[in-house]
Formats: structure tokens, sequence, C-alpha cells
């Protein structure tokens, strides 16, 4: 078999379903995208090839991909030119003979109901550029990062409750950790070409389960107030919050009010052979409680 190469291998995904693999397998089959060489040190130090590339650097990734025959490829951040970087790695993969790609993308229920600026519409064209490359793919639509949770609620929930523009608007968290292993198990098993897999917890919550939970784990009533975008994007305002994150967080908010992630599966429990996190362990892991 050749090698499953995980781009985004310094990152917090790419580096988890390195690991993954590493657990599940052997670490000479597997290579780790960087393009960072202080940051690439523990991939060595795990057994892993390290090979360097950059998503606009297209004959470097050309020659990154030689003898892979997996990629993982995590997606390029929010706020760039996703598609072109995406495209890159999807024309360098056919060109350097790899035979299957799976794309990181974001949960959503359908095409038309895809509020996220700058995600969900790259979303859509990488998965399109994947089904005219006549390679092999599989697209994993991840939920919200259970981990990020305290950047979405604010550090001072624990201590003074929380206001968010996500009404009653529920979503299946899951835990990076747990997507990465997931994704790993597929890689190693060869994953079904042309199909894609909507992994999260298989529970849906609302903000009100997350005061809820959190009120549960720390013995203090902890408050959500359903707020406008509007009272929430002033609110980030008044903390000094660069404007275009602030609206990149009220659009995943939007998406949640609109039901745009009220959407589960049993994917990531199939592909775990476990029940993936729940909602109370999830929290205890963000908040560290
Ligand atoms: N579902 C969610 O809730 C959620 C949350 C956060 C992010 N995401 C998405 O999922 C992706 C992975 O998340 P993460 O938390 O693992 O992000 P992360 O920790 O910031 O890691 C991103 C990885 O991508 C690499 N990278 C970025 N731009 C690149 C480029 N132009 N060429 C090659 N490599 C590049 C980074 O390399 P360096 O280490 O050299 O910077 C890093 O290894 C993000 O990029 C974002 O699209 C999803």
């Amino acid at each position: 078999m050749g090698k499953i190469l995980v781009t985004g291998a310094t990152g917090r995904l790419g580096n988890a379903v390195v690991q993954a693999l590493v657990q599940q397998g052997d670490a000479g089959d597997v290579a780790g995208l960087a393009r960072d060489q202080v940051k690439a040190q523990p991939l060595t130090a795990m057994g892993v090839e390290v090979r360097y590339g950059d998503y606009t650097d297209y004959d470097a990734l050309v020659s990154a991909f030689q003898g892979v025959e997996r990629i993982y490829m995590v997606s390029a951040v929010a706020f760039s030119d996703r598609i072109a970087q995406h495209k890159n790695v999807i024309d360098a993969a056919r060109r350097a003979g790899v035979d299957h790609v799976m794309y990181t993308g974001i949960q959503r229920l359908d095409d038309v109901l895809c509020p996220i600026d700058g995600v969900t519409d790259s979303d859509i064209a990488t998965e399109n550029l994947l089904k005219q490359s006549g390679l092999a793919y599989t697209v994993l639509r991840h939920p919200l990062y259970a981990n990020d949770l305290p950047m979405f609620i604010g550090a001072n929930a624990i201590a003074a409750g929380f206001a968010a523009p996500a009404g009653n608007g529920r979503i299946p968290l899951a835990c990076y950790q747990e997507l990465a292993e997931a994704g790993a198990v597929l890689l190693r098993q060869s994953a079904p070409a042309h199909r894609s897999y909507l992994l999260n917890s298989g529970s849906p919550w609302s903000f009100a389960d997350v005061a809820s939970g959190l009120s549960d784990l720390t013995g203090k009533a902890i408050s959500y107030e359903p707020i406008s975008s509007a009272a929430f994007l002033q609110a980030r305002e008044r903390e000094g919050w660069p404007p275009h994150v602030a609206r990149f967080i009220a659009g995943w908010y939007a998406a949640i009010e609109a039901g745009a992630f009220d959407q589960t599966s049993t994917d990531l429990e199939d592909l775990l052979g476990r029940k993936p996190k729940q909602l109370s362990a999830l929290l205890k892991d963000a908040f560290g409680l």
C-alpha cells in the first residue's frame, strides 16, 4: 500500500488524525504535510514522514504527494481563498497519482440552507471539484467542535452566564479528537468511494442545554439568554473583537438558529465502535471542569 498523507498535520485536527493512524497501525505508512519545520518536529519524533508544501504552491504539493495513495485533506482556514487552495490540493493529488482524497467540510442539512459565510460555499465548491476530479473521494461532514465552545459562549460564561444569538436552535457537537479518530478508521479501512459521512455525537443540543450541562457540572446556576445577532455583534465590538471574527461567529449562530445543524447520525458511533462523548463529557473537557 502507498502512504496515507494527512494535510494540516501541525494543526489540531490533522495532528489528531496522524496520532490516531499511528495508534491504529504502522507509523511507517503515514506522512504529514507541514509548512513549518519546527512545528513538524513532533511528527518526526512519532516516526511519521514529513512532507513540505503549502496549499498555495501547486508544484510543491505535486512533489509532496508522490507515492501517496490516500490523502486526508484538512480544509483551509476560513477568511482565505479556500476554493483555490483546495483546487491545488485536488489537482496535485490527481497529477501525483493519488487514489483517494478525503475532505473535511462542515455539516449542512442541504445546499440551500447554508448560511455560514466563507465556509459553506467553499465546501460545496470543493465537493464539486472532487466529483469532477475522477479521483475516489469521501466527504466527512463535521459539526461545530465542542472544543471551541468556550470561544463561542465566552470565557466568562461559567462565572456570569452567557448570551448568544442561537434562539432555540440545536446542534450535535463532537470533539475534534473523536472526529479525527473516525477519519483514521476510514483511512485504514480504505473508505468506500464517492460517499459522505455525517459525523456527530448523535444527539442535538440547544444552548439552553449547554447552560444546563454547565450548571450541573459546576453546581452553579448558569444562564443562557437568546439575543439578536445585532446585540451579539455590539457586545463583541465592545470587547474589542475584530469585526470579521464577530461576524463569522454570528454566522455560525445564525445557521444554528435556522436549524442548519439539526440533523444527527450514527456514522461517528459506527466508525468509533462506541458511543461518542455526550454533552457532559464534551463540556467537561472543553471547559477543563
Ligand atoms: N468544525 C469546526 O468547529 C471547526 C473549528 C475550527 C476550524 N475548522 C476547520 O477545520 C480546519 C482544521 O481545524 P484545526 O482546528 O485543526 O485548525 P488549526 O489547528 O489551525 O490547523 C490548521 C492546519 O492547516 C495548516 N494550513 C493552514 N493553511 C495552510 C496552507 N495554506 N497550506 C498548507 N497547510 C495549511 C496549518 O499549518 P500551520 O501549522 O503551518 O499553520 C495547520 O496545520 C480549519 O482549517 C477550519 O477550516 C472547523
